[in-house]
């Protein structure tokens, strides 16, 4: 039994994976390899993602080497109907549906555990957090999962301390492939997108607050440059402020932002990051969106007892009025803004994210007799592979050391 939406959506979906996939070489040359010689074979891997075509192309890969594939989505707006759709005419099981509300998001989630993975694929750790909570007979089972976001790893790794974490989990978060390119340019082009296409107004000229200056924060604030506003960053961590100085961005307290800021972007993974001191001081027309993994960051709750209940004005913009007459607009209900109000990061991005997941999930069963219990990195060959695959897919060539710079490099005596 699958639960989503509407089968019948399932053309419009296979043409959106159809074509990301065009743009996916690395995950289309490991699905050539893969189904060869079938590494998954009746394996049940459970897939917890933003289920959008780049992630539905990931699942139909490991499908087609050999995995029976439970997909479920990992923010109850970020889901895309037809996408659902297209997977379950493709033979996958999927609960997910779009706005689903959290009990139905629950059982979405329950379901997919449901089905005794071996292997996880997680966004978050909602997945892994349930099947060690509801499902602990089989965690024994699990061979073990790779979590994709910062956010996850960090609840990972409270699991870990507490000794709680019953197999192995692969941050692909943290390998190089991912953060360089997912957290920086998928995020600094995605967030972009879902606020232009939400609010359809010019980002030039305006003053811009990116709060938090992670790899993510780093993309949102130089494409807010680049799209001409003048961009204000503010920070905790004196390392990443004084980087952040040095890139050229303005540097001040949020509750100094919070003043004379036109658009706020959060991107911190921290809770009531804007909250009721800075809406107090915010400007008519201020528009705020969140880009970290929950919802937490832009503070719904002071923003309903400051100004009552939201008017939808339009698709994913809501506008509260406050007793002085000043409107603050969020958008996607604080959810991430790049996948509710766009498709999240481009399909050549997640090409590399995907490539790690499908690479790690492989790590995994080669050497399941000797991983601890604990949150793992891929390790460097892995990220060379994606790299090497990702330039090979682009056309790129690049140069080799001669054996002479080899040696040299590996030795101690400078003569050489
Ligand atoms: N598409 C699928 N997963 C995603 C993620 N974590 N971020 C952005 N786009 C995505």
């Amino acid at each position: 039994m699958t639960l989503i939406r509407d089968r019948k959506l399932a053309p419009a979906g296979l043409e959106k994976i159809n074509w990301v996939k065009e743009h996916m070489p690395v995950l289309r040359e490991l699905e050539t390899i893969f189904r060869d010689n079938q590494p998954f074979k009746d394996l049940n891997i459970a897939v917890c993602l933003h289920l959008e075509a780049k992630t539905a192309y990931m699942a139909l890969v490991l499908k087609e080497a050999g995995g029976r594939v439970a997909v479920t989505g990992s923010n109850p707006l970020s889901t895309q109907d037809d996408v659902a759709a297209a997977l379950v005419e493709e033979g996958l099981e999927v609960h997910a549906w779009h706005g689903a509300t959290p009990e139905e998001y629950n059982e979405h989630l329950y379901r997919t555990a449901s089905t005794l993975p071996q292997l996880v694929i997680d966004d978050g750790g909602d997945l892994v957090s349930l099947l060690h909570k509801k499902f602990s007979n089989h965690i024994p089972h699990v061979i073990g999962g790779a979590e994709e976001t910062t956010t996850g790893l960090i609840r990972l790794r409270a699991m870990e301390k507490s000794k709680a974490l019953g197999f192995p989990m692969i941050a692909v978060n943290d390998a190089q492939c991912k953060f360089l390119f997912d957290n920086r340019y998928g995020t600094g082009q995605s967030v972009w997108d879902g606020i232009m296409r939400s609010t359809n107004l010019i980002i030039a000229g305006k003053k811009v607050v990116v709060a938090g200056y992670g790899w993510c924060g780093k993309g949102v604030a130089m494409r807010a440059k680049g799209l001409g506003a003048k961009v204000i960053v503010c920070e905790v961590d004196p390392v990443k402020a004084l980087e952040a100085h040095m890139d050229g961005f303005e540097i001040m307290p949020l509750l100094e932002a919070a003043a004379v800021g036109k658009i706020f972007v959060t991107v911190t993974g921290c809770s009531k990051v804007l909250t009721t001191e800075h809406f107090k001081i915010m400007k008519d027309q201020a528009i705020l969106a969140n880009a970290g993994h929950f919802d937490v960051e832009i503070d719904k709750k002071s923003l309903v007892s400051l100004a009552g209940p939201p008017r939808r004005v339009k698709k994913g913009v809501d506008a509260y009025t406050f007793k002085d007459g000043r409107r603050i607009y969020l958008l996607g209900e604080g959810r991430l803004v790049n996948l509710v109000a766009a498709d999240g990061h481009p399909a050549e991005i997640m090409d590399m994210s995907f490539g790690l997941q499908v690479l790690a999930l492989k790590y995994l069963l080669d050497n399941k007799s000797n991983l601890e219990n604990r949150v793992l990195n891929l390790p460097p060959e892995v990220d060379r592979k994606v790299a090497l695959l990702k330039l090979k897919g682009l056309g790129l060539k690049i140069d080799q050391l001669t054996p002479r710079q080899k040696e040299y490099l590996e030795s101690w005596e400078l003569d050489i």
